[in-house]
């Protein structure tokens, strides 16, 4: 059964002059799994960097504010949030955690470790995608905080993330909180190759990760992808301050999605995905747009990443 939804989004985004697709079709359970991959290699620092300023802050300012529920955001494996579901444990606060994320299968599967893991915790899995509005559930105790980790924001464009931001701030009482992991613009500790390479892995596992979204259109969409004439390529672009994913066709190409017909040059490519960074006057503006601000703001020794926490603020007072 091919989705009709999916075939026109799917084709609106291969009929613009930059073809495009949208990162979600990325998460089918292969997907999520070379995702899990991605978080775990040498190169890609964003994850065990922001893990290592959970660790250091999140018993912190869980005993500070003393959160009740914690909904996580894109949640997958959820791996980081069990250090702020320990921190909620350690101190005696609350015990919800209502993992968010587009991939249902993942998820369910999660949440049933997870279980196992936080015995006294109630886990309330929503399967849902957050490029959109989306409801939480509306018993959760307060004070709940909102997790958005793993740089997620930067795969979206300013605009979009901006958006995403507001219908945060729709679910957040006075008492509530934002919890944001954001990854850094290159500066004096970041060069751009480091950025780079953690979007080019010598393993090629982001580049399998790429292609298998032609894969999913494939299965999906019963499309004809030949995965071997396309290559992954990633490249930070300064004007936009992002870090770019496409697919490159290596030869002229035509790829047939349901009744219609996809021409590719040579060289031509798809984006997949933008992963915008952003520095301290880029996320403040993001979070004033929204009526937000910054209330704990931690990062590691070079200026690499973010963590930081943002509380509500009354409309027109930010
Ligand atoms: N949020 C992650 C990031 O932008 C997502 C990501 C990491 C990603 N590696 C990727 C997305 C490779 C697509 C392809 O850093």
């Amino acid at each position: 059964m091919i989705d009709p939804v999916m075939l026109q989004d799917v084709l609106e985004g291969l009929e613009l002059p930059q073809k495009e697709l949208s990162p979600k079709y990325f998460y089918d359970a292969t997907g999520s799994e070379l995702f899990e991959r991605i978080t775990e290699l040498d190169e890609y620092y964003p994850t065990r960097t922001e893990r290592a300023l959970l660790e250091e802050q999140a018993p912190k300012w869980v005993r500070e504010l003393r959160p009740a529920s914690l909904v996580e955001l894109g949640a997958g494996s959820s791996e980081k949030s069990r250090v702020v579901l320990s921190a909620m444990e350690d101190a005696g606060t609350g015990n919800v955690y209502v993992p968010v994320d587009v991939s249902g299968e993942f998820l369910h599967e999660t949440a049933r470790k997870l279980r196992l893991e936080y015995e006294g915790f109630r886990v309330e899995p929503e399967v849902v995608d957050i490029s959109a509005p989306f409801d939480l559930p509306s018993d959760l105790p307060g004070p709940t905080w909102i997790a958005l980790l793993g740089s997620t924001i930067g795969n979206f464009a300013p605009t979009d993330a901006v958006r995403l931001l507001k219908r945060v701030r729709s679910h957040l009482a006075p008492d509530d909180r934002f919890l944001l992991g954001v990854d850094r613009r290159p500066g004096p500790g970041k060069s751009v190759e480091r950025l780079e390479r953690a979007y080019n892995d010598d393993s090629g596992v982001t580049a399998a990760f790429n292609l298998n979204v032609l894969r999913v259109l494939n299965r999906e969409l019963g499309a004809d992808f030949d995965l071997d004439a396309f290559e992954h390529r990633a490249i930070y672009e300064p004007t936009h301050q992002r870090i770019e994913m496409h697919l490159v066709a290596q030869r002229p190409q035509e790829v047939t999605i349901g009744e219609s017909r996809i021409r590719f040059e040579k060289g031509e490519s798809i984006r997949t995905e933008l992963s915008c960074k952003h520095d301290r006057a880029s996320v403040d503006s993001m979070l004033e747009a929204a009526d937000m601000e910054v209330e704990r703001w931690a990062e590691d020794a070079e200026g690499a990443f973010t963590l930081l926490l943002a509380a509500p603020v009354e409309p027109g007072k930010g």
